[in-house]
């Protein structure tokens, strides 16, 4: 086991009962309840001692009492007209304006030290439907706003030939691509953490922990250090990405490396967690997950509350799967919407024990030994199974599986268009494709895809290494050479 940077005492990590704690939690948090996924058994959302799981060892999931601020209750409902398609349901509306008004406040930085400007955050502008909490606790950078890109042969003119490459390549006239490496530390697991770290202030937390293949580790470290907290990541050794590593390691994050794989650090995690009063930052804290709900929510917003007909998203741990997931099925029932997506979660083919359990209908949990040159997907036993499992069956959604192979081609196409990802990423487009070449996602539905992960998270996989053999000299007949003019 290597440890880096191990030079607080982190006997003393764990929550502090008996110092006054300024961010006590608000009646609000008092209404919050988790329900056990497996056998619903329902627990407070807020004990003295942070609860990942049910009694009976199943995940759970938050469940909030929604409410508009009081002064929007009695709001008149707008009238919506136009084609049928366009007709969205008029209870949601109170909520779309209020979303819609948050949307647009302008980008003007507070000079007071407590204001947050929450409403900036891709986050918390959805916040009654995330947490409900005191807006001065709020940890945040902000997070999300992220570029949803029209790639389509159809919503992508000839003028961005670029983006459009992708739209020919997956034979998709409407997709979009929604880019969440365009978060603070280049990942969609921001939205998450600015939930998860949020919490952990609320309860007087001095460290946080998870286990991560690299992104969720680079965002604990840097949301961490903003609230002044100890940060720690177990990281599988040798397998983590450099961009992710230097990171962890930058933002000061103590960084053990063991000696396993991820499923081996989650379980350590969890162990240390629960026997150290650190608090745990991975999916498994179902608050983390309220998180990552924004990505779906942001992405109703960008399509002015028109839901696609399809989200495919990269699948690892399933924290995502189970998080967008719930936030269409809250988003349809408040009638912000007026049909559920289909979700396709596509896994690696060597990391694929969510794609094996899909095959037998769900009969059984499968875990698998994973490998896949994606390292961030690289997972064999998913903590947020059920959860997912619950997202596949509610929106009538699969789960496909694509080789490395097929993975790098898609990661090329996406480089190469300009918008770039890592290669876990890149998987979403590489099932976009497979799921339409077989007339499974028909070629004139609206198709949004997930980029989870920025370029520069892995420079060494699946980019070309060097820019030439030889340095030339700097004449322009050199040049001329160099460049086969
Ligand atoms: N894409 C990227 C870039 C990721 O980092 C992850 C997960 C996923 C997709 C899969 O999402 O786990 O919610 O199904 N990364 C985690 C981590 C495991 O530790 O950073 P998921």
């Amino acid at each position: 086991m290597g440890i880096n940077s191990l030079d607080s005492d982190t006997s003393g990590a764990s929550e502090q009962p008996g110092q006054a704690n300024p961010f006590a939690p608000s009646e609000v948090l008092a209404a919050l309840s988790l329900r056990c996924v497996e056998c619903t058994t329902l627990y407070p959302g807020f004990e003295a001692m942070p609860r990942y799981r049910c009694e009976c060892g199943g995940v759970l999931d938050v469940e909030t009492p929604f409410q508009l601020p009081a002064a929007r209750r009695a709001s008149p409902a707008v009238v919506v007209s136009g084609r049928e398609s366009d007709v969205i349901p008029l209870a949601g509306a109170a909520w779309r304006q209020l979303f819609d008004e948050r949307a647009c406040t302008p980008p003007i930085w507070s000079l007071s030290p407590v204001t947050l400007l929450p409403d900036r955050s891709g986050v918390w502008r959805y916040r009654e439907l995330i947490l409900p909490v005191p807006e001065t606790a709020i940890v945040s950078r902000p997070e999300g706003n992220t570029g949803l890109y029209p790639v389509g042969l159809e919503n992508c003119d000839e003028s961005r030939v670029g983006h459009r490459q992708i739209g020919m390549f997956a034979g998709i006239e409407r997709l979009f691509l929604k880019h969440e490496g365009e978060n603070p530390t280049g990942s969609f697991k921001d939205r998450g953490m600015t939930v998860g770290v949020t919490m952990a202030r609320l309860r007087g937390a001095r460290a946080v922990a998870c286990a991560s293949t690299g992104n969720t580790s680079a965002s604990l470290a840097s949301y961490a250090a903003q609230a002044g907290m100890q940060g720690i990541v177990f990281l599988p050794a040798g397998q983590i990405a450099g961009g992710k590593l230097a990171q962890s390691l930058a933002y000061g994050a103590t960084t053990v490396q063991i000696k396993g794989d991820f499923d081996a650090a989650m379980q350590l995690v969890e162990q240390v967690c629960n026997e150290m009063g650190i608090y745990l930052l991975n999916s498994l804290n179902p608050f983390r997950v309220e998180g990552q709900k924004a990505i779906g929510l942001e992405i109703l917003q960008q399509l002015d509350w028109q839901a696609p007909d399809w989200l495919v998203l990269p699948a690892g741990n399933l924290g995502n799967t189970s998080a967008i997931g719930k936030a269409f099925r809250q988003a349809h029932q408040l009638g912000l919407i007026n049909h559920l997506p289909r979700i396709a979660s596509i896994q690696a083919a060597g990391a694929n024990p969510f794609y094996r359990s899909f095959q037998q209908q769900f009969a059984r949990r499968e875990r698998v030994h994973a490998q896949t040159v994606a390292s961030a997907i690289k997972i064999g036993d998913p903590v947020s199974y059920a959860r997912a499992r619950r997202v596949i069956e509610e929106s009538n959604g699969l789960v496909e599986e694509v080789t490395d192979e097929e993975i790098l081609v898609a990661k090329t196409v996406i480089d190469r268009s300009g918008l770039g990802c890592e290669p876990a990423s890149a998987a979403a487009l590489a099932g976009v494709k497979k799921l339409a070449a077989r007339g499974i996602i028909r070629r004139d539905e609206r198709v949004v895809a997930v980029l989870t992960g920025h370029l520069l998270k892995d420079s060494s996989t699946g980019i070309p290494q060097s820019v030439s053999e030889q340095a030339i000299e700097p004449t322009l007949d050199a040049v001329k050479r160099a460049l086969k003019l």
